[in-house]
């Protein structure tokens, strides 16, 4: 028996990566899965080499009127949104010296607020409904204690396990279970970037910082989008009715909370 036979989802930031990842595994358990990104070219991409249960969908989670049209979109397409999980998100690196407002902003519109309005949004679809939902939110080992030179993400991802509480506590009167995932390092195209921006702030050669955030992960290597998965599947599924306002570490052992 498929998991999550039947069931709408929508995954923003699932053009590429780790959203990418979760949109095949939810097909594969049955799922039909709005591939919702900024990246509306990549997104179709994706969606065609999913096959026919993927679509892409125009989104940027910054735009309360994007977010709107692409919960409308999901609704026409597939009748109903059961699942959410907010993956969109963006990384920057700088000492505190160097932070620009720019930078600041930026990150907390798409990681935060971004996350924070697509949730409310899909509540409320879901609340209209009337039979509950899921809601998935991308925290990181980030949110869990500070960094040098990744104070905004860092930051950022704290809140998003912040909003993940406050929600999970407010939306679970409603059947609406709002829970996080926290990884640690997973190697794909997002971290090739922060590789080359480690490499410009600590004078590293191009994939020294990869190399050394695998082997210090207690498993003994990076991780991949595809360690995610299974924690995906479980918070989308029934098995999680009971999991509330709960931020997951899948992270290799990285963190302990
Ligand atoms: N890769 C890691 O090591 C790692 C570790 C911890 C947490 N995470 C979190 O997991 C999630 C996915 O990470 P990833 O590595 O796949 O990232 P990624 O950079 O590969 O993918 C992010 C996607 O979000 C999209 N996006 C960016 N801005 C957007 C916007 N305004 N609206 C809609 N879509 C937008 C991008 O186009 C891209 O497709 C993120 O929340 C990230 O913070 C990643």
């Amino acid at each position: 028996m498929k998991r999550l036979e039947g069931k709408s989802a929508l995954i923003t930031g699932s053009a590429r990566g780790i959203g990418r990842a979760f949109a095949l595994a939810y097909i594969e358990e049955g799922a039909t899965v709005a591939i919702a990104d900024i990246n509306l070219q990549r997104a179709r991409e994706t969606a065609a080499e999913l096959g026919p249960r993927a679509y892409a969908v125009a989104l940027d989670v910054t735009d309360q009127a994007s977010i709107g049209e692409a919960i409308a979109t999901v609704v026409a397409h597939a009748g109903k949104l059961d699942i959410l999980i907010n993956n969109a998100a963006l990384f920057d690196l700088a000492p505190i010296v160097d932070i620009t407002r720019e930078s600041f902003e930026r990150l907390f519109a798409i990681n935060v607020a971004g996350t924070l309005f697509t949730l409310q949004a899909a509540a409320r679809q879901m609340i209209r409904q009337g039979h509950g939902g899921k809601i998935i939110n991308m925290a990181s080992q980030a949110g869990r204690r500070g960094e040098p030179l990744v104070t905004i993400y860092c930051a950022t991802k704290a809140a998003v396990i912040s909003l993940t509480q406050s929600a999970g506590l407010d939306l679970i009167k409603q059947g609406i279970n709002v829970n996080a995932i926290a990884p640690g390092v997973v190697d794909g195209e997002h971290w090739d970037g922060v590789d080359a921006l480690f490499a410009k702030y600590e004078g590293l050669a191009p994939g020294e910082k990869k190399q050394r955030a695998g082997a210090e992960v207690p498993f003994g290597r990076m991780g991949t989008a595809e360690d995610l998965t299974g924690m995906a599947i479980f918070l989308a599924s029934k098995d999680a009715d009971y999991v509330v306002a709960q931020t997951y570490n899948v992270d290799g052992g990285n963190w302990m909370s």
